[in-house]
């Protein structure tokens, strides 16, 4: 079998993308596939047709590739590829589109609503802590929390340089734990607990990818029947958003004792990071399967 890992991309994970990309490849020659690595860009219709690859292994995140652009090419292209289809991906990808249906399925999501930066940026969009985001990004990318002794939304809202579109999404600060859930087919593959290392305020870029830059504990150190509640409702999500093979579900866990002991959905990642400090390869470790089996479990799983 030949393979495509498609990787790099032109999203603001790119870098992210090259990394998990380059991870998988190995990993699938590692279990023997003929592997060819391609960074998408604009040519990748005619890079796909000249290879002809029998399975498209999609590596990309962030923009055009996790959000239904490249799926619908590789739809229409007629090659089989991994991870999530044309609607769940363009479901998932989008914050507050996803929340109409996981509201849907009783999948508990913060309250939030989309602005316009402008707006976001004047403040007073709703009562402090809240957080300002992308409403179609990963990985933190443009993430800003805005705390209650803060006077003024950051000002990176204001500059020219500003690349993350004129819409962004608000939504309630949920204090307390950070969970995340790998859904592999119809499997929960148990739950981590992400600590931010070190003078890290959240799970941002940084924590994300710099090598210890935040505590995995796996097994999450919850209650049975709130790890169990956590791995249940991934599930529900990524049934009711239509997704296939992988994906991950990412939460908020408020359990101070002064706090409300909600549990809340995040977001659901169709296109979860598979680099070296990746969430998703640790939990399938947990669950006894080998990064290489992991891919080789994602590529049988691929179809079109
Ligand atoms: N958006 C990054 C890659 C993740 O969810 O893992
Ligand atoms: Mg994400």
């Amino acid at each position: 079998t030949h393979v495509a890992v498609l990787m790099g991309g032109l999203s603001s994970e790119r870098e992210v993308s090259l990394n998990s990309g380059q991870a998988c490849a190995k990993a699938l020659e590692g279990e023997g596939y003929k592997v060819t690595t391609l960074d998408v860009g604009r040519d990748v219709a005619a890079k796909l047709t000249e290879i002809a690859p029998d399975v498209c292994f999609n590596a990309l995140h962030g923009r055009w590739g996790e959000d239904g652009c490249i799926q619908g090419l590789l739809e229409t292209l007629g090659f089989p590829y991994t991870h999530s289809g044309v609607l769940a991906s363009a479901l998932a990808m989008h914050k507050e589109r996803a929340k109409a249906v996981l509201r849907e399925a009783d999948v508990p999501v913060a309250e939030s609503r989309v602005v316009s930066r402008a707006e976001a940026a004047k403040g007073h969009v709703m009562p402090p802590p809240y957080v300002i985001k992308p409403p179609a990004e990963g990985s933190s990318v443009g993430v800003y929390i805005v705390r209650e002794d803060q006077a003024h939304p950051p000002q990176e809202l204001n500059s020219a340089d500003w690349a993350l579109g004129e819409e962004l999404m608000v939504e309630r600060f949920i204090p307390g734990r950070e969970l995340t859930c790998a859904v592999m087919g119809e499997e929960a593959l148990g739950v981590i607990e992400i600590q931010p290392a070190g003078g890290l305020t959240f799970y941002d870029y940084e924590s994300k990818y710099a090598p210890g830059g935040s505590i995995h504990v796996l097994p999450a150190p919850l209650k049975p029947n709130v790890y169990q509640l956590v791995q249940k409702l991934s599930l529900a999500a990524h049934r009711a958003l239509g997704c296939r093979g992988v994906s991950r579900t990412d939460f908020r866990f408020d359990d101070r004792p002064e706090g409300t002991g909600e549990l809340i959905c995040l977001e659901i990642n169709t296109q979860p990071g598979m680099t070296s400090t990746s969430l998703v390869p640790e939990l399938a470790a947990y669950g006894g399967r080998s990064f290489g089996e992991l891919v080789r479990w994602i590529v049988e799983d691929a179809s079109c």
